[in-house]
């Protein structure tokens, strides 16, 4: 199937474009009342992921709604850790809780490897072949993972922390514990993207939230050194690294092997072009809550935004997911001020 709309491939790779394009994370979910009048009719967010129909459905929502130049498929980073065979319950205004722990050697029975990815996630992939079926070519599906840092955090804690302060406790007492749990999720997260791809994922995206909590040197050994395996392995389409915080490990992040290095509103884009060059695509980096602010300045700051690119190489995108409480029509604002300005490059 062509693609009618395949812009942020071609930002992604550095090849010619006719405008920047635009995409939020977390677009999917949390603002659209259209996502909320689907989850009503279901038990809940777990229900919601694993049945492909309704996935697809939300997937597509933000295509139609909201005019962004791709879809992420609907998921969520933990199905990972659960097929590894640690379940997770998604808690109403708490988040992300799971019954069991990995904290010594004993816990690595529930970080299982060598299990038929295809089968045990099944389901997402069944719902990115949906969803590309639905879309019918539109705009490229994106699909994703956490990064094994990030999904190692969950892991150890069993939940949503400020601090994560049992997951880097592991770092210090036992690092061969967490360097082998962090092979472990590398093994399954790279058949998984693999399998995505072949489901029919256009690009993929690796998001580390919790980059920023790791010092440099902390995160080139225990973050850094697992996102290069991942890297590597992936040939098929391109690939975003989003390590959110890891300011002072961008320089790092742009020598892997990928093609789109993700940006936080903390990261001056400016300098870290400087930095760089021309070698990768930058994506992001609005404020998520500039959203907030009224319509005629929702427009000054995205402006300000697309003045400071100084080359094509950018796919839009605020720095970090889009907050729940956000207007439909501000983030409708952002997106059509990305797609009337007019690119220099
Ligand atoms: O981008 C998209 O819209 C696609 C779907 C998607 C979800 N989660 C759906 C979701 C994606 C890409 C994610 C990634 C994810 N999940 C991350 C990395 C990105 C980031 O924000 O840093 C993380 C850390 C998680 C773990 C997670 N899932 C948490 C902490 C929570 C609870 C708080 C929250 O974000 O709402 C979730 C739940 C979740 N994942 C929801 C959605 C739409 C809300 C569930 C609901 O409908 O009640």
């Amino acid at each position: 199937m062509k693609l009618q709309n395949d812009l942020i491939l071609r930002a992604a790779r550095g090849e010619s474009i006719e405008r920047y394009p635009v995409w939020l994370m977390r677009q999917a979910g949390r603002i659209l009342p259209e996502y909320r009048a689907v989850r009503s009719k279901l038990s809940g967010f777990k229900e919601l992921v694993e049945t492909p129909e309704f996935a697809a459905e939300v997937t597509i929502q933000p295509v139609d709604i909201l005019d962004v130049d791709a879809a992420i498929i609907f998921s969520d980073i933990l199905v990972v850790p659960e097929a590894m065979g640690l379940e997770y319950q998604m808690l109403e205004q708490k988040g992300p809780w799971f019954e069991k722990t990995i904290r010594d050697e004993q816990g690595l029975k529930y970080a299982e490897t060598g299990f038929d990815v295809e089968d045990r996630l099944g389901y997402v992939l069944e719902a990115i072949r949906v969803t590309k079926k639905e879309l019918n070519g539109r705009v490229p599906l994106i699909g994703f993972a956490g990064a094994p840092w990030t999904i190692f955090c969950y892991m150890v804690e069993g939940r949503g922390s400020k601090t994560f302060s049992e997951s880097r406790k592991l770092l210090y007492t036992n690092p061969t514990l967490a360097h082998e749990l962090l092979s472990r999720i590398t093994e399954v997260t790279i058949q998984y993207l693999k399998a995505q791809v072949k489901a029919g994922a256009d690009m993929l995206q690796l998001f580390d939230s919790w980059a920023g909590i790791l010092g440099t040197e902390q995160y080139a050994e225990f973050g850094l050194k697992y996102l290069d395996k991942i890297a590597s392995a992936i040939t098929e389409v391109p690939l975003t690294i989003f390590s959110k915080g890891a300011i002072s490990s961008v320089e790092a992040i742009a020598k892997l092997d990928c093609n789109t290095v993700g940006l936080d509103w903390n990261m001056d884009i400016v300098k870290i072009r400087e930095q760089i060059g021309e070698t990768r695509t930058l994506q992001g980096n609005l404020d998520p809550c500039a959203l907030y602010a009224s319509h005629a300045d929702v427009e000054l700051s995205t402006n300000k935004l697309l003045n400071s690119f100084k080359s094509r190489r950018h796919i839009v995108n605020l720095g970090h997911g889009v907050y729940p409480d956000i207007d439909p029509e501000k983030v409708k604002t952002f997106i059509k001020t990305v797609k009337s300005y007019e690119i220099k490059y």
